[in-house]
């Protein structure tokens, strides 16, 4: 299986558009140490010609323009990204969708409710459903990702809820403290290869790790997790926000309850951080933070990151 890393950062990309943290400021002063990226997304493919996004950041052009595996390849109207699969609605998951528009034939997979919200929003009509299909993909049922033509694309993914929250754009602040969440707002992928082995795991957002999910990942080969902050209130401390990362639906890398620490014991192979925001330390080569967790068996992904397994 191939894996290429096509953004690393979370919702707003670093450096965020309006942010002039010392963390964003270092990116756009193009400082080696403190590599831009783009919004979260990668690219799966099983043979390496065809492709499989795996959500569909706003960045989507400039990352298949930066990715010369996800150019046209055949004929004048072509494309290598045979279909997306989204983990949940967040503007920066879904927003990429609209750079897809005119009657290229793609797959696109994702639970009903992510599948009702898109089609409650008719801007996401520009993906022409004769040309687009939509597939409600159930939790913890395997779904054998297919190509437009109808062929097996040789990736398997097994949809499954953790714990996170309804995408912002679409809280319901009557609903109570988690704004009308249910569990197919959130879902993580476990990729399976054709013979039917696990080959990793993606979970851009989760808010916590349950035990159920502990023994999900236990032992697994490659694990992608959620790395959106260093600290809960890290937004608040750099007087750029006043949200925490739990009110965000997102667990911290670091602290007694955070990710780190959670999958201390787990034995995976490997783990990267992805979805990592604007002000987290992690993204600074230089900083003690990105030392912690490299000590602590952690990679921090990068766009363009290209990984075989
Ligand atoms: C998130 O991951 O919390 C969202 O992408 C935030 C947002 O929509 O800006
Ligand atoms: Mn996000």
């Amino acid at each position: 299986m191939h894996i290429r890393v096509l953004g690393a950062a979370a919702g707003g990309g670093y450096p965020q558009w309006n942010c002039n943290h010392p963390n964003s400021r270092r990116a756009r002063s193009k400082d080696p140490a403190a590599r831009q990226r783009t919004q979260s997304s990668i690219a799966v493919s099983a043979d390496g010609v065809d492709w499989f996004l795996f959500n569909a950041s706003p960045d989507l052009r400039q990352q298949i323009n930066d990715n010369d595996v996800l150019h046209p390849k055949d004929g004048l109207r072509h494309s290598p990204i045979k279909g997306v699969v989204l983990t949940n609605a967040d503007v920066d998951h879904v927003a990429g969708l609209l750079n897809l528009r005119e009657s290229q034939p793609l797959e696109l997979y994702a639970t009903s409710r992510v599948i009702q919200v898109l089609q409650n929003n008719t801007i996401f009509n520009v993906l022409n459903p004769q040309f687009v299909d939509r597939h409600p993909i159930k939790l913890d049922e395997p779904v054998s990702l297919k190509k437009p033509d109808g062929s097996d694309s040789g990736i398997v993914v097994v949809p499954f809820a953790v714990p996170g929250k309804v995408a912002l754009w679409l809280e319901d602040a009557s609903k109570g403290p988690d704004f009308g969440s249910v569990e197919e707002d959130t879902i993580a992928l476990e990729v399976r290869n054709a013979e039917g082995q696990t080959v990793f795991f993606y979970i851009p957002g989760c808010a916590r790790v349950p035990d159920e999910l502990a023994d999900r990942l236990r032992g697994a080969p490659l694990v992608f997790f959620d790395g959106t902050l260093w600290v809960d209130d890290e937004m608040i401390r750099s007087n750029v926000g006043v949200k925490t990362g739990k009110r965000m639906g997102h667990m911290s890398v670091s602290g007694e309850d955070g990710t780190i620490a959670a999958f201390r014991d787990l034995g995976i192979d490997r783990k990267i951080f992805i979805h990592i925001n604007t002000t987290n330390p992690i993204l600074l080569e230089d900083s003690p933070e990105r030392a912690a967790v490299t000590e602590a068996g952690w990679e921090v992904a990068y766009d363009g990151m290209e990984i075989r397994v």
